[in-house]
């Protein structure tokens, strides 16, 4: 298969996208435009593997674009879809990620830092400002970013703080407003509330009015209560398939809930949506989009309808992320930070499927 070669066909293109896009890479692959000048340290992987295959080197320090700025990065994040591209799985996403090996060396999405230089024709932010958002390979000193998926920092948060949200808040929000269509006294089932999505979830599906039940294991109750759940569901205990109570809305992070049991979990108009789930050695060539495509063939000829998220990072969303951040409805939980020689220690963990809220890249300082 040449990796160069447009995906012709309907189905070829909306699988990729969507298989792409619902483990969380709408971004697109990190941008490798070669650039001359200065050097910065940066993680980089040159083949497809585990962890060991990441590396701190020496590159060179990019260079805004048009439509771009340039920032130097304060704190990162790690998210499920970088250890998806550092193995390059399931497969069908090298199509756009590279074949046989990465088509760009640079990892990581989620960003926070301050802006020092800006491309051509980039008016609406300039140097100085500190912002939030996702970039090109932000597992490094310095990063690009389009000018659509950044907004300004909530000013009270510190850099790991807003690091921690994008990717993830972005995820909830979308899943929440957009294909859960939730509303205020609505019940909504939150299936995986204590990672890097569900930690977002509770609190902004709270924020919406609607009563949240969460999923998650004995240690994370606590933590899942404090986001403002009105009722945990402890899964080593409980299996929520059998639970009598009914949901509007079903938000699945996990992945392990069969069609059948949501069906009958939720009201009869209800609508779950399909946000991810899988580890590392699950499901190599289409990952978890097996049964969310199943279940999306499936929701035409249901009254309930079930929805795979096409989460998208722009900044409207992220600028209604900061005035939630800002006036106190939204926290982001960071369960571990590491340094940026760290990372593949940070993806290690993220991949063990145990992290409490987000991963973080610690804090550089300024220049
Ligand atoms: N569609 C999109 O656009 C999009 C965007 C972002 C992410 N995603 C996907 O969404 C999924 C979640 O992402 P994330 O960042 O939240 O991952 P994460 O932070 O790695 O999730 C870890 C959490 O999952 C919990 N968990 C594991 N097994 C569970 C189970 N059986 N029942 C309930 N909770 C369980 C763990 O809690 P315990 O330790 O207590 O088990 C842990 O707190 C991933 O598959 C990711 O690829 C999709």
């Amino acid at each position: 298969m040449d990796p160069k070669r447009p995906v012709s066909g309907w189905l070829n293109r909306r699988t990729l996208t969507v298989t792409l896009v619902a483990i969380g890479l709408a971004g697109g692959a990190p941008s490798a435009t070669p650039v001359r000048g200065e050097r910065m340290s940066a993680i980089v992987y040159h083949e497809y593997g585990t962890a060991d295959v990441l590396r701190l080197e020496e590159i060179e320090k990019p260079e805004p674009e048009e439509g771009r700025v340039l920032i130097k990065v304060r704190a990162a994040a790690a998210n499920p879809l970088d250890w998806h591209y550092m193995r390059g799985t399931p497969y069908l996403m090298r199509i756009e990620s590279g074949l046989f090996k990465p088509k760009s060396p640079r990892l990581g999405a989620d960003i926070a830092g301050e802006i020092v230089a800006v491309g051509a024709s980039v008016t609406e932010f300039k140097p100085g400002d500190e912002v939030f958002g996702t970039g090109g390979g932000t597992f490094a000193e310095y990063a690009r970013a389009s000018v659509k998926r950044i907004a300004l920092k909530p000013a009270n948060l510190t850099f790991e703080e807003a690091a921690a949200v994008p990717v993830a808040a972005i995820t909830a929000l979308q899943g929440l407003r957009d294909k859960g269509h939730l509303g205020a006294g609505q019940k909504v089932l939150i299936n995986g509330a204590s990672g890097g999505v569900g930690t977002f979830a509770v609190q902004i599906a709270k924020a919406f009015g609607a009563e949240v039940t969460g999923v998650c294991s004995t240690r994370n109750i606590a933590l899942v209560r404090s986001l403002g759940a009105d009722r945990v569901i402890d899964y080593t205990k409980e299996d929520v398939t059998q639970s009598e109570e009914r949901y509007d809305v079903i938000l699945d992070n996990v992945g392990n809930l069969s069609l059948s049991a949501m069906k009958r979990l939720l009201t009869p108009h209800g609508r779950a949506v399909l946000i991810g789930g899988g580890g590392p050695e699950d499901g190599q060539w289409i990952g978890p989009m097996g049964r969310a495509l199943r279940a999306v063939l499936w929701s035409p000829f249901l009254d309930q309808k079930f929805e795979m998220l096409l989460a998208e990072i722009n900044n409207e969303d992220l600028n209604l992320l900061r005035e939630m951040l800002e006036s106190g409805k939204l926290k982001p939980v960071i369960d571990r930070t590491y340094a940026l020689h760290e990372v593949p220690d940070a993806i290690r963990y993220l991949e063990t499927g145990r992290a409490r809220g987000k991963v973080v890249i610690a804090a550089q300082p300024a220049d």
